[in-house]
């Protein structure tokens, strides 16, 4: 499928079941034609993660995904050295009496080389330049985002003993973030820049359908108003849509048809994750906040 427009994307994502409102389309598109990498930023559960898997998905191509995490550096991202097939390959030679320069370049060629996310998309792939997913940015420290802003510029990377490789067809690169920290600027002006948000009622109710089809009815409107009145409470977490999928499915094994203070007082880990919160809203505030939901649903029909 030629992807001309951003209906088209929305459309392809939507046959992954992924539901794609018309500003993420937006970017989506422009970062696919110009080639840009797309940085993705929100709350957590607003589905950034699912971005990328949904395009790898729709466009056939391969999914090649970095998880990021404080002290991740370019052994564990771009490639490391089989230490232990040298060794092997050293006492071969010397039981053999291999010259020791043959044996030196022979050691260091990619036969003994272990590729991880940065260099295995730099290579080229059935059906197209793989999607990469830099899954998390934020979590990283800054010298490795000034590494990263390099390797995104040129879609290039350097190992020493090796040399420099470069993507025959670059990538097409989608970075998320929770923002638990600032991003720094230079990486951010390289992408095109998409501030995930909550869903609106409707949009939610799209997405739950797209994932839960068997959640139908009453509960499923219940379910998304609930959640969404809660996003208003004051919480340390605040629950995503992740979290609405989840309770749905928890709510649906229970054979629960609609909300109750005491099904809901059974199920609320589902969508709350931490202790202070659940004990906040346990009791009155939930009882309160499925008074106000249900209004919600009651005036709009
Ligand atoms: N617009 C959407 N359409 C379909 N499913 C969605 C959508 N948004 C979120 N989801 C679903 O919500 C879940 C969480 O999404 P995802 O893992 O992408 O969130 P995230 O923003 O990456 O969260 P985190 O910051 O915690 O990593 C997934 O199961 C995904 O399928
Ligand atoms: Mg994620």
């Amino acid at each position: 499928m030629e992807i001309d427009s951003i209906d088209a994307v929305q459309e392809l994502l939507a046959g992954q079941g992924y539901v794609c409102g018309r500003p993420l389309g937006t970017v989506a598109f422009l970062a696919l034609r110009l080639g840009r990498p797309l940085f993705l930023e929100g709350e957590a559960g607003t589905g950034k993660t699912e971005v990328a898997k949904a395009l790898a998905g729709a466009l056939g191509r391969r999914l090649i995904r970095l998880q990021c995490y404080e002290g991740l550096g370019t052994a564990e991202a771009v490639a490391e050295w089989n230490f232990a097939a040298q060794m092997v390959a050293i006492r071969a030679a010397e039981a053999a009496g291999t010259d020791a320069q043959h044996l030196k370049s022979e050691l260091f060629s990619e036969e003994y080389l272990i590729e991880r996310p940065l260099l295995q998309a730099m290579r080229p792939q059935d059906g197209g330049a793989p999607v990469l997913l830099i899954d998390e940015i934020d979590r990283t420290d800054e010298p490795f985002e000034a590494f990263l802003l390099e390797a995104l510029s040129d879609f290039q990377v350097t190992i020493p003993e090796l040399g420099t490789i470069r993507a025959p067809e670059p990538p097409i690169v989608v970075l998320t973030s929770n923002r638990t920290r600032e991003v720094h600027d230079a990486l951010k002006r390289r992408c095109l820049y998409h501030w995930v948000d909550y869903p609106s009622f409707e949009r939610e109710m799209e997405i739950l359908s797209a994932r839960v089809p068997e959640a139908k009815g009453t509960l499923s409107r219940e379910v998304v108003a609930f959640v969404q009145r809660l996003r208003a409470e004051d919480l340390f977490k605040r629950p995503g849509v992740a979290e609405t999928i989840d309770w749905a499915k928890c709510l649906l094994a229970l054979d629960a048809v609609a909300l109750s203070p005491e099904v809901i007082a059974d199920t609320l880990g589902a969508i709350l994750k931490y202790q202070d919160d659940i004990q906040r809203v346990e009791g009155s505030v939930a009882k309160a906040v499925l008074d106000d939901a249900r209004a919600r649903l009651a005036t709009e029909g």
